[in-house]
């Protein structure tokens, strides 16, 4: 509708325009004839119409009138400008006073029919928008601080071959972490080794130092999976980050800093790292590494010194390179951090727990 009366009227003035006369007289016309068409508005959808058809920035009778303003002279034109801009500025303020009368009488109308008259005087009510699951949260967080050390974050695949969640990593065949109760394979046809769901991130060590040469600072975050029975602080499938350093001359000491500063930065404040001797075939020698903070010891996960017999296994001299290697389990870190007790909380999609983050 407000096209083709656009049309109609810049056609018809286009032709019998003559100076600014003639243009000041339409602008006249359509100053009243929107006047009438905004009295007579009925409701916001008319008013809208109206508006559209008047002040609509592209196809608005007033935008049309712009192109015949080229049509004055170069004197006549500041005149022209100056008398459309009013017009706009009338045409603009009697829509607004418009708006603004139907509000009131929608509000008045609502009152007395419902008895609930919106007060816009009263304090708005903050919607909450959605936020990052608190795992995310843990993850990029761990990513951000390391990457303060230099440790570039990585990714590998969760369905992974028994060379790179087992051999590689010196886990031999008759390693009981093989054992099928304790891992889920994914089989496939007789004769065909199967994969399996990878069982831990130290996976993503050995891809990457198959495909790339030392030094290396890099850490990676995903899932892992066990089949273990969910209780407060098991679940089948959880989070791990995993830590790897390949350079020169590192030692034992770099492994203790390096955990430290972390655990500094994402607990905060006065944090305590202990190392308990332990073992696990890809590291030699290898500890169980413990925090404290609050005035509580937790074991966070395992680390040491990667094993030659690793190193050789992806194509390292472990003459010319040492490193160490850490993986912690995320869910742990998270839930001592915000004092969750029960690790399942985290996958219950309960929002009442999830909006705490
Ligand atoms: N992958 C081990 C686990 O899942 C944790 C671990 C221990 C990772 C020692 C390491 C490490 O990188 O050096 O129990």
């Amino acid at each position: 509708m407000a096209s083709s009366d656009e049309t109609n009227a810049d056609g018809n003035s286009q032709a019998c325009l003559a100076g600014l006369p003639a243009f000041v007289a339409e602008i006249d016309r359509l100053c009243a004839d929107a006047k009438a068409v905004i009295a007579a508005a009925r409701n916001e959808v008319d008013l809208e119409k109206a508006r559209i058809e008047f002040l609509g920035a592209r196809s608005g009778r007033l935008k049309g009138i712009t192109r015949l303003l080229s049509g004055l002279s170069a004197s006549e034109r500041p005149v022209g400008g100056k008398h459309f801009n009013d017009a706009k500025e009338t045409i603009t303020a009697v829509f607004n006073e418009a708006k603004d009368r139907m509000a009131v009488a929608a509000a008045q109308e609502g009152g007395s029919s419902a008895g609930a008259a919106i007060d816009i005087t009263l304090p708005g009510k903050q919607l909450r928008l959605g936020h990052l699951h608190p795992i995310t949260q843990t993850i990029r967080r761990v990513q951000e601080i390391m990457s303060r050390l230099g440790f570039e974050s990585v990714d590998g695949p969760e369905v992974e071959d028994q060379w790179h969640n087992f051999e590689a990593l010196a886990i031999g065949p008759e390693h009981p972490a093989r054992d099928p109760l304790d891992n889920f394979y994914l089989t496939v046809a007789q004769g065909v080794e199967p994969l399996l769901l990878r069982s831990q991130t130290s996976t993503v060590q050995i891809r990457v130092m198959e495909n790339r040469e030392a030094p290396l600072r890099i850490v990676s975050l995903g899932r892992v999976y066990r089949p273990d029975t969910a209780d407060a602080t098991h679940y089948p499938m959880f989070h791990q980050v995993e830590g790897l350093l390949i350079e020169k001359g590192s030692t034992m000491a770099h492994l203790k800093s390096v955990l430290r500063f972390f655990a500094a930065s994402f607990l905060g404040g006065d944090v305590r790292v202990r190392f308990r001797p332990s073992f696990f075939p890809f590291t030699e020698p290898s500890v169980e590494v413990d925090m404290e903070w609050g005035g509580r010891w937790i074991e966070m996960g395992g680390a040491g010194m990667v094993d030659p017999a690793v190193l050789k296994a992806v194509g390292y001299d472990p003459h010319e390179v040492s490193g160490f290697a850490f993986g912690l389990g995320v869910e742990r870190i998270a839930a001592r951090r915000y004092g969750v007790a029960d690790i399942r909380d985290f996958y219950r999609n309960d929002v009442r727990f999830l909006e705490q983050f």
